[in-house]
């Protein structure tokens, strides 16, 4: 038995989609812990790719229960949606599971979202758009609506009206938009709670549950840690707590019951949204990592902005998260290049530093020291084993590990589920393996 953390190390899109459904395979559970319909995984299998924004990694499992928890925020439609389209390919979503206490994502949210970022003009964040600062805002302001007040069939008209009434409020009088229909609103919300219904659960129970049964259990992490509104690039976040840390609070489990935590990072580094971003290319070798590595948002379609591998970045994602090893994903993506750059320190102010300073302002103003390490132009799409990648491949990824003083556990070279390496068992091999520092 063994409960196992995944996420992002960087600013999300690492490939988290990638890496849980691999690990699904031999999860009983998979729980989506934070974050809202502005993720968005990734997971290819065959000729299919399945982009997900709420349902977590595991659902193309059909043993596995999936469970979006209480620390996520819901936005019915885009999830209802998302159901629907399983449905259509036969994937079935009876071992789906919703939080009766997560947050809801209202139409006022998104509005409030746009409204907003264009008030905050050239100080904008460069959110998704998708209401998830607004929702997260009310849950922490306490009017937030919850999927429990949803299916409360005595109050939740009365509960919905005061709700739309205030942020009506807000939109005109603040935003100066066009106030929102509440017996529409109303009416469309109803509809959406009736047909999530079936879902609800207490999820931590279901989760306690699962854990009596000694039952392996994934946390999925969406977003990244350097989005986490506590330890990221504040303010140019998210509103959640994408680190390993904010699965117990997502999740409602103990930290006693967490056995690996996994980070999954990129072999180079990318952004999408405003705010600092230290080893950005916006050059010809940033275009190239943008176009073999195909760096459009899956949620919005931005182009995401791309960079080299970031070595302080990682190793404070390593300590913010206690990282037991890492997934180094899209190494195929350096494949053509004749030499790469690592990042092993910045130069803040004149002086050399190697820890991530947390300020925004000197995060802007750190110069990237660079390591610069061979390519090996060769394609490592077919490799099966950690042996048949060209040497300077793996010299690339010791020297990552090392760096980071953590063992690597999984090697993704494509985005197919064959397109993966294991060097060691991630969930119950050895903590440090292979690849070891
Ligand atoms: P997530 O948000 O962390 O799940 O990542 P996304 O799904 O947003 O972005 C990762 C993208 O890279 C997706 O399109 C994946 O299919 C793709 N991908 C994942 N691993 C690899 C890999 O090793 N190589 C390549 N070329 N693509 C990958
Ligand atoms: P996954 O789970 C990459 C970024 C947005 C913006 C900032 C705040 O696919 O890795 P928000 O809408 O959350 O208020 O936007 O966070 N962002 C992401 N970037 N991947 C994501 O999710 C992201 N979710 C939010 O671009 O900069
Ligand atoms: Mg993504």
């Amino acid at each position: 038995m063994a409960n196992v953390i995944v996420i992002g190390t960087q600013w999300g899109d690492e490939g988290k989609g990638k890496i849980t459904d691999l690990l699904s395979r031999s999860a009983d559970v998979v729980v989506r812990y934070q974050g809202g319909v502005n993720a968005g995984h990734t997971v290819v299998v065959g000729d299919d790719t399945f982009k997900l924004h709420l349902i977590p990694s595991g659902i193309l499992y059909p043993e596995t229960d999936c469970i979006i928890g209480s620390g996520t925020v819901i936005e019915p439609q885009t999830l209802l949606a998302e159901i629907e389209q399983l449905k259509q390919i036969g994937v079935k979503t009876q071992n789906l599971f919703i939080a009766e206490t997560a947050h809801v994502t209202m139409p006022y949210h998104q509005l409030i979202d746009r409204a907003a970022e264009d008030r905050r003009a050239e100080h904008k964040i460069g959110t998704t758009g998708k209401g998830i600062g607004p929702t997260y805002c009310d849950k922490s302001e306490r009017v937030g609506i919850r999927i429990v007040d949803l299916m409360d069939k005595e109050t939740r008209v009365k509960r919905l009206q005061w709700a739309i009434e205030y942020k009506n409020f807000v939109l005109e009088r603040l935003y100066e938009k066009e106030p929102l229909n509440a017996d529409t609103v109303i009416k469309q919300y109803i509809d959406y709670a009736e047909q999530l219904r079936p879902y609800v659960v207490d999820a931590s129970l279901k989760i306690d549950e699962a854990i009596k049964k000694r039952r392996n259990i994934l946390f999925e992490g969406a977003q990244g840690t350097l989005l986490d509104l506590d330890h990221g690039t504040y303010p140019y976040v998210t509103s959640s707590n994408p680190v390993a840390g904010g699965a117990c609070i997502g999740a409602g489990v103990g930290p006693t019951q967490i056995d690996r935590i996994i980070g999954v990072a990129k072999a180079y580094t990318t952004r999408v949204g405003e705010g600092p971003f230290p080893t950005e290319l916006l050059d010809d070798a940033g275009n190239h990592l943008g176009d073999r590595g195909a760096e459009f948002g899956t949620t919005t379609g931005r182009k995401r902005r791309c960079g080299w591998f970031d070595g302080v970045i990682g190793r404070y994602a390593v300590r913010i998260n206690g990282l037991d090893c890492l997934a180094i994903t899209k190494l195929d993506v350096l494949d053509e290049l004749s030499e790469i750059k690592v990042c092993i320190a910045y130069e803040l102010d004149g002086e050399v530093i190697q820890d991530f300073p947390c300020d925004s302002r000197s995060f802007g103003r750190a110069k990237p020291i660079y390591e610069t390490l061979p390519g090996w132009r060769t394609s490592t799409k077919e490799c099966k084993q950690f042996a048949d990648l060209p040497k300077a491949a793996r010299a690339y990824l010791q020297f990552i590990a090392d760096l980071l003083e953590t063992p690597i556990a999984i090697i993704s070279i494509g985005a197919q589920r064959g397109q993966t390496i294991i060097v060691e068992d991630p969930i119950h091999g050895p903590k440090r393996g292979l690849l070891s520092a």
